[in-house]
């Protein structure tokens, strides 16, 4: 990978005593319809941990995500890199995160895809010559340099998500928080991406439905129902756990995938779907 989207020392390696990358304790999010999202939740991650975050539709694995810059004022503590999230370290805790939402929609606004991706790095102050290289060294790294020019309104979902990818590694943050970064993404995009973040040294909180991308990229599982985490561990052991998952609204990867040949095996017959 190239030096554009490598993590700031301090963010990338564990030494004994040092503060953690994420460290949220006693977290509570309720949305002003009443619905409770977080429900007292606690998580540790340490530095240059790659973590999955899993659980059913309406976990609150999009609320825990927009809870860590703050974009969701939840109550609790949400401490990054040692750092205690408030209103007065919300702009540099931002810095210190990059968050890709779920839905690119919410994450490109400008006029075109180069503005979209190099608006981060703009914004933390770099100078321009700085801004154009990380810009176009992670338009690179998602495959998407041609499109510098393009309208992000103008792109398939597919490309927006890999122009979203690109609007958060321009930003070199140490902490990268990614909401589904594999849906929509085309099988070659996906395992493109699955390269590319195992390349990277930074921590990571990864919400997905692609249990096969925990399986090839994130050692730890961590996961959520009803905005608390029920289950925290080695991915090895919780993506075989049936019972666990089951309880969960997840599948065990090995039900469905044949161990011996790879085959993927679907009760209904009809295609797997890959996120
Ligand atoms: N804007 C909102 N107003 C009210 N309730 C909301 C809002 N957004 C989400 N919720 C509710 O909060 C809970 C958590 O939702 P969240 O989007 O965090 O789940 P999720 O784990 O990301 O689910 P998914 O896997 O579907 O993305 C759900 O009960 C959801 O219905
Ligand atoms: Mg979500």
């Amino acid at each position: 990978m190239t030096s554009t989207v490598k993590a700031s020392e301090d963010g990338a390696t564990a030494s004994p005593g040092a503060a953690a990358a994420l460290e949220i304790a006693d977290l509570h999010y309720t949305y002003q319809d009443g619905t409770e999202a977080l429900t007292g939740l606690d998580l540790r991650i340490e530095p240059g941990e790659k973590v999955a975050l899993l659980g059913p539709n309406g976990a609150g694995k999009s609320t825990l995500m927009m809870s860590l810059l703050g974009i969701f004022r939840a109550e609790g503590s949400v401490r990054v890199l040692g750092e205690e999230l408030n209103d007065d370290t919300r702009k540099s805790v931002r810095a210190k995160i990059g968050l890709l939402f779920s839905n690119p929609d919410d994450q490109l606004f400008s006029p075109t895809v180069l503005d979209d991706v190099a608006y981060g790095p703009l914004y933390m102050g770099l100078p321009a010559d700085e801004v154009m290289r990380r810009s176009r060294e992670a338009l690179a790294a998602v495959g998407m340099e041609e499109f510098e020019a393009r309208a992000p309104h103008h792109l398939s979902l597919g490309q927006k998500k890999r122009i979203a990818i690109a609007t958060v590694l321009s930003m070199g943050s140490p902490i990268l928080a990614l909401d589904e970064p594999s849906a929509s993404l085309a099988p070659a995009a996906r395992r493109e991406l699955i390269e590319l973040l195992d390349e990277l040294p930074q921590t990571m909180l990864i919400s997905t439905h692609d249990l096969s991308l925990v399986r090839d990229l994130l050692p730890r599982t961590v996961v959520l129902d009803g905005g608390r985490v029920v289950a925290d561990g080695p991915s090895e052991e919780l993506l075989v756990d049936g019972d666990l998952l089951s309880a969960h609204g997840l599948e065990p990867l090995s039900d469905h995938v044949h161990p011996a040949t790879g085959t993927t095996r679907h009760p209904g017959g009809s295609a797997p779907d890959p996120n």
